[in-house]
């Protein structure tokens, strides 16, 4: 009998579920202490390789050279998640760095005397805001960053990268999160935004870099939060968005960027923040009914038992909210109209701040121990830093992100004024990290304390 010849992208992935499974089977085989160790989120490790690499970073780092504020973001963040900050001196040269790659006409660049470029803009917004103070946040020069967004506008309603750049979902995202955190967010810039995110949904259901592109967790992220941040989410076909989100977390219990592709432990961040937005809103969108949603088995991923949750409870209980406050959305109310039930007309600087303060219990759509589960035995490497997946290097883009939805599986559950219950963080209490906003991917408190200064100023 002759069988098929594998493709490429068959071999790939049984090779990537046989080194997660050899790694979940070798957990299973130790005793519980040592269990115990193994899912210890290694924070003076991941902090020495953070802080190494803030202070200077090899030459082959050369080709990362136009990149530089995201280099700040990724690892200042990183240690904002774990409860860390940096010293004085550190602090000061990171903000004098990132006011020589500020353009004068606004915007930063990827270094300076770079061109103003739209993803290393909320690059550096992020890091000042994540250094928090006077100096850091002053430092951004507003109204010249206004007249740079707008230079980036599109006629189309998109967004320009830089100029004469590619439009696209990042390049919206990243305008209309740095203008909302900034509190400089307009009708102008806000105007026909919604109809070009539109336009890369999906037959799928999740976003495109751009119309007729694939669907791409990444991209989904971009293309959601966006049209929170401006109000028009209820224009997206959110059972379908929802349909193809849910889908993504396989097996290997970690999430995959696109279909048919590998697991890969930053889309821990961009898939499922997508679904604590989506879930956010299902809260407040009457039309958009319990039964519209398509749950994936859960039972299926799994291999750990309930006991090594913080407390010992049924991970089937993870996530569940309290008796008769589930996430029952009822009426049939005209959503396009309500939004986040912000009425009109809107204060579009508002809308990141309400997302966060009406308070939901949420039921995640994702098995978040089984997320833990991945992020924390097969991403964390062992010298500090995370990766991808099992048998790839570290990097600052990975242990961003893989902290990132890190935290909002420890969080996804709680709302802002109770503390996090035990059963939620998978192995010690100690790896519980800071809460960040979803929206903008900041630690919490540095938004509030970044949304204050710039309603003051
Ligand atoms: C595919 O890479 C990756 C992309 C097509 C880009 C993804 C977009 C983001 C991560 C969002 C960027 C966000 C901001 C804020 C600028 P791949 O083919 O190597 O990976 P895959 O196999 O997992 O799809
Ligand atoms: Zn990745």
């Amino acid at each position: 009998m002759e069988f098929p010849v594998a493709t490429k992208t068959q071999h790939d992935q049984w090779m990537v579920e046989s080194q997660v499974f050899r790694r979940y089977k070798l957990f299973e085989d130790v005793p519980r202490n040592a269990q115990s160790l193994m899912l210890e989120l290694q924070r003076d490790n991941h902090v020495q390789y953070l802080t190494r690499g803030l202070r200077g970073l090899p030459a082959s780092f050369v080709v990362l050279d136009a990149n530089r504020p995201w280099l700040c973001y990724w690892i200042l963040h990183s240690l904002a998640l774990l409860g860390e900050s940096v010293d004085d001196e550190l602090e000061h040269s990171t903000i004098d760095f990132l006011s020589r790659c500020q353009d004068p006409n606004g915007g930063y660049g990827g270094g300076p005397g770079q061109l103003p470029h739209l993803a290393t803009t909320y690059a550096a917004v992020n890091s000042l805001i994540t250094l928090g103070g006077h100096k850091a946040l002053s430092s951004i020069n507003r109204s010249e960053l206004y007249t740079f967004l707008r230079r980036m506008k599109h006629p189309s309603g998109g967004f320009r990268m830089h100029d004469a750049g590619e439009i696209d979902v990042r390049a919206c995202y990243t305008a209309i999160s740095v203008a909302s955190v900034l509190n400089i967010l307009d009708h102008e810039l806000v105007h026909n935004v919604g109809s070009y995110i539109l336009s890369c949904q999906t037959y799928e259901g999740g976003i495109s870099g751009e119309p007729g592109s694939e669907a791409h967790g990444g991209y989904t992220f971009c293309g959601l939060a966006t049209m929170i941040l401006i109000n028009e989410v209820n224009r997206l076909d959110l059972p379908r968005l929802i349909d193809w989100l849910v889908f993504r977390q396989g097996k290997e219990c970690g999430f995959q960027g696109r279909t048919n592709k590998l697991v890969d432990g930053c889309y821990s961040f961009w898939q499922i923040s997508d679904q604590g937005g989506v879930f956010a809103l299902l809260q407040r969108i009457p039309s958009v009914s319990k039964e519209q949603i398509v749950l994936p088995d859960m039972g299926k991923c799994c291999t750990l038992d309930s006991s090594h949750a913080s407390t010992t409870s049924s991970m089937s209980e993870v996530g569940k909210s309290s008796e008769g406050t589930s996430s029952q959305v009822d009426g049939t109310g005209d959503f396009r109209q309500e939004g986040l039930n912000i009425p009109f007309p809107v204060n579009f600087n508002d809308i990141g701040y309400d997302f966060i303060n009406k308070s939901v219990e949420m039921k995640p759509l994702f098995h978040a121990i089984a997320l833990q589960q991945y992020l924390l035995l097969c991403t964390q490497a062992e010298n500090g830093g995370l990766i991808d997946k099992p048998g790839k290097s570290r990097d600052f883009y990975h242990t961003c992100y893989c902290l990132s939805g890190l935290s909002v599986c420890q969080h996804i559950s709680s709302d802002a004024d109770s503390p996090v219950l035990p059963r939620a963080v998978l192995g010690p209490y100690s790896n519980l990290l800071e809460p960040i906003h979803p929206l903008f991917n900041v630690v919490l408190d540095q938004y509030h304390e970044a949304r204050e200064f710039f309603t003051r100023h």
